[in-house]
Formats: C-alpha cells, structure tokens, sequence
C-alpha cells in the first residue's frame, strides 16, 4: 500500500504529473465514490497527484466528487495538499499571469455537497475555517516562488461561484466591493473538506483574465487554457521544489479544526 504524505491537486491546464516519477494509476473507492489518482515519487518522497476535472476537463466544476477526492487522498495518508486553480481577477493589482496564494474565501455556491458531517456516519460537526487555507504551507510556497524569482502575491480573498458559467458584470461590482480579489469555481468546498479531514491544504491560483466588466473583452475557457499553459513552467518549477523540501511534520493548527458531536 501506499504512503504519501503530500498531494497536488491540479485545477484547469495542469492536467500532468510531470513533476513525478514512477507514476501508477491508482483507483481508489470511497464511501462517497470513485477517485482517479496518480501516485507517484519527487526526489525521493512519494507524492499523490489529482487532476480535478479528471481526464481531458471532462467533469465541470458543480459536478466534481470533492468528497471522494479528499476521502481518497486521506485514506491514503496525505497530510498536506497543495491544490493549483486557475481565477480571473478583480483587484488591478493581480493582473493575467500572476500568481496569488489566497488566504480567504467567500462562498456562493449553492448546489455541492459540502461536509463530511451529515449526521448519519460522522454524527454534526462545526469546523473553524478562520484561517481556511494553511499558513505554513503558504509562508514555505511564499518563499520558494522568491527564492525561484517568481512573482506571487501573498493573500488574496477568492470568489467561488458555482459556475459553470462565468459571472455578470454586475456580480463582479458586487464580489469587489465585498472585498474578493479573485474569482473561480472550485476551491469551496475543496478546502472546507480538507479542514474537516484534518489535512493541510493551500492553493497557487493562476490569474487567467480580468474578471467580467473589467477584461475588455468576452471571456472564454480558450483564454483561461492559453493562459494556464503560458504559467505551466513556472507552476511546474515551484511545485517540484515545493514537494521535495516542505516539511513533511505539521507546523500549524489545521488539524485541530473540527470539534463535533460523536
Ligand atoms: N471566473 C470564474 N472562474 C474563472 C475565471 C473567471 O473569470 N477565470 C478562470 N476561472
């Protein structure tokens, strides 16, 4: 059996685990469903590699089985993920082709499922998400993308829609002035569901395009490609470097989140 302690979970346009060798395929099935996983080794440590929208963008974004994800990412060991999403933006100062490692979240998505803690198996449980995204895992990444010369900004508030569509104009008005930076359609409840397994997770978002009513132009799942593709190197560079040297150990409260009812 398997023991990886990290996990990448790939978002739009990061769809190879090129930063792993020995790559198997591995089909894990959970209680909340299936999970298509690459397991594979970086330098030495055996790392899990997860493309979120599974093979060729076939599922879209309301539609992924975030529960059997992380379930299968836990059962497997993993303590600390490191997740990738592509985000269009709302702040001037995230311009296309920025990297920002997002430290809060608003959340409008309405149809997911978005605990673990239904009553039936796991009894009702409420978990802290002050800090939903893992500081140690940021402030390392932080560090490696300066170290690596690659530009990032440290915090930013992410807008998750529920998609599939992009957003009007009007919401875009609306997300900024309540204080969102960027804007996609998966990291809720992704991180929710990581907190409430106990595992460490942060993402490097990718800024695609000016949001709706700021791009100059329609957006499209072309552009947001086109861009991801243009960031893939640098994304790559600073998820090897990442996965061979962060500290396996905790060094945070992420574990310590969920306090429930037995
Ligand atoms: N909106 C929502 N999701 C996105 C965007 C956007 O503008 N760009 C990339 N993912």
């Amino acid at each position: 059996m398997f023991n990886a302690k990290l996990a990448v979970i790939g978002g739009t346009g990061i769809y190879q685990a090129e930063m792993l060798e020995n790559v198997k395929k591995v089909d894990m099935e959970t209680r909340y469903g299936k999970a298509n996983l690459l397991v594979g080794t970086c330098q030495g440590r055996e790392v899990v590699f997860l493309t979120r929208h599974g093979k060729g963008h076939s599922v879209p974004p309301h539609l992924i089985n975030y529960r059997a994800n992380i379930q299968a990412l836990k059962s497997i060991g993993v303590e600390k993920i490191i997740a990738t999403a592509a985000v269009g933006s709302l702040n001037e100062e995230m311009a296309p082709r920025d990297f920002v490692l997002i430290d809060q979240f608003l959340d409008f998505t309405k149809t997911r499922k978005n605990t673990f803690f239904e009553g039936r198996f796991r009894g009702v449980a409420h978990v802290d998400v002050t800090e939903p995204y893992c500081l140690g895992i940021r402030k390392f990444l932080y560090e490696k993308a300066e170290e690596l010369g690659i530009k990032v900004h440290q915090g930013g508030c992410y807008v998750c829609t529920e998609g599939p569509r992009f957003e009007t104009t009007a919401e875009i008005k609306m997300f900024k002035q309540w204080g969102g930076d960027v804007v996609g359609m998966t990291s809720v409840p992704e991180v929710v569901l990581a907190r409430e397994a106990g595992i460490c997770y942060a993402t490097v978002c990718m800024v695609t395009n000016y949001a709706a009513g700021i791009s100059p132009h329609l957006l499209t799942h072309a552009e947001v490609l086109d861009v991801t593709q243009q960031m893939n190197k640098n994304m790559s560079r600073l998820l090897m470097s990442a996965l061979a040297e962060i500290p396996l150990e905790k060094e945070c409260a992420c574990a310590e989140g969920v306090t429930g009812t037995p």
